[in-house]
């Protein structure tokens, strides 16, 4: 069988199947996405990871037509999606992030009823439903109503649901959710089988889930995308930002610390964690691959402050996450502010 680690290598000429340009979303007032672009080939698992509210839902909406987007397009195959819903809606297999079953329907009735919605030809249904039953593991309850089945195989019969009409682009929305960590192992194997045959887009909250099942990764903030590449590419785009930890003794030589500290080249930030007795621990954000240890000790030393601990930690993709979405937030805050405390005065406002 697979093995559990996920990485095949995505053709760079295979054909660009989801490209977005620039979609925004408004509800009202609310803006739950903005500026939103990014492409998807042939093959590729691409993952949105974001916090609850982050627009990852209203995204892969306007990617299945649900609704359209304020602003911006969305192209399938080189196609406007507005232009030609229908039959472009066709070729996209959405699983909602609440599955829509029919209840009262047995399982076999209803991804008939999904045949006929989706337009399969007659001829091909038999054998087609039949491969879809197998790959998704619901032989055994062909038979059973919808609703008496627990929520893993509710979720597969929304996956096989999604599957039917062979689309070429497959959307999931947080496709895991509610699961039990054996059923989230089945789905995740599925799901990178069924990824390398089509467009594959998928919605989580859970890193290791998109670092695991995804191709590539579109962090998403608030509405924004404010990071995007492979989980690698993401690990070393921050991989420059290292955390050095710090505990020096003598508390009350603290500002003379921060002081010589801050002054150091290569330091970014650093901040105070924990103060107590007569020890103070310091994390310092460095800028740079580089390795300060040796000239912070030297500082030490030189002033004779005593130098309890001193480590350097990289960043995981956990915590560049994060940092990501902690950092945006407090960049959100700052906007929000009155406008009397912007540094910029509003210019007028007539074109020009
Ligand atoms: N139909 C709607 N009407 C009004 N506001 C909406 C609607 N749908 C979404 N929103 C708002 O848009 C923002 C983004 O919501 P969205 O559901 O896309 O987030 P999400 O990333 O999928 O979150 P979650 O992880 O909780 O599923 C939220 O502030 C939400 O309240
Ligand atoms: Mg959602």
């Amino acid at each position: 069988m697979d093995s559990m680690k996920k990485a095949h290598v995505v053709a760079p000429d295979a054909p660009v199947r989801v490209r977005v340009e620039s979609i925004s979303k408004r509800f009202g007032t609310l803006t739950a996405i903005e500026g939103v672009s990014f492409e998807v080939r042939q093959g590729e698992v691409l993952g949105f990871l974001g916090p609850n509210g982050a627009g990852k839902t209203t995204t892969v909406r306007i990617l299945t037509g649900f609704f359209p987007p304020s602003e911006g397009t969305v192209w399938i195959d080189g196609r406007a999606l507005f232009e030609s819903p229908k039959e472009i809606k066709r070729q996209i297999g959405y699983l909602p992030e609440v599955v829509p079953l029919y209840t009262d329907m047995k399982v076999s009735e209803f991804l008939d009823f999904a045949a006929a919605a989706k337009g399969v030809p007659r001829k091909f249904k038999k054998t087609k439903l039949k491969e879809i039953v197998n790959r998704c593991g619901l032989e055994t309850v062909q038979n059973r109503l919808v609703g008496q089945l627990s929520k893993g195989f509710r979720q597969r019969v929304g996956l096989a649901q999604a599957l039917v009409g062979d689309p070429k682009v497959l959307i999931l929305d947080e496709p895991t959710s509610g699961l039990d960590p054996k059923q989230i192992i089945e789905i995740r194997g599925l799901i990178r089988e069924l990824g390398r045959e089509r467009t594959l887009i998928l919605s989580s909250h859970i890193l290791p889930e998109v670092s695991m099942v995804c191709d590539r990764i579109l962090i998403m903030n608030k509405g924004r995308v404010v990071a995007s590449g492979t989980s690698e590419e993401l690990e070393a785009s921050l991989k420059d930002t290292q955390e050095i930890y710090i505990v020096m003794g003598e508390r009350h030589r603290k500002d003379e610390a921060l002081g010589f500290l801050r002054a150091l080249v290569g330091v970014e930030k650093v901040s105070v964690i924990d103060e107590r007795s007569d020890q103070v621990s310091l994390s310092l954000t460095v800028s740079k691959n580089q390795d300060l240890r040796p000239a912070i000790s030297r500082l030490f030393v030189s002033r004779e402050i005593p130098l309890l601990e001193i480590r350097s930690g990289r960043l995981s993709l956990e915590e560049i996450f994060l940092k990501i979405v902690v950092s945006e937030a407090a960049l959100q805050e700052d906007k929000a502010k009155p406008e009397g405390e912007k540094t910029e005065p509003e210019k007028g406002t007539g074109a020009s």
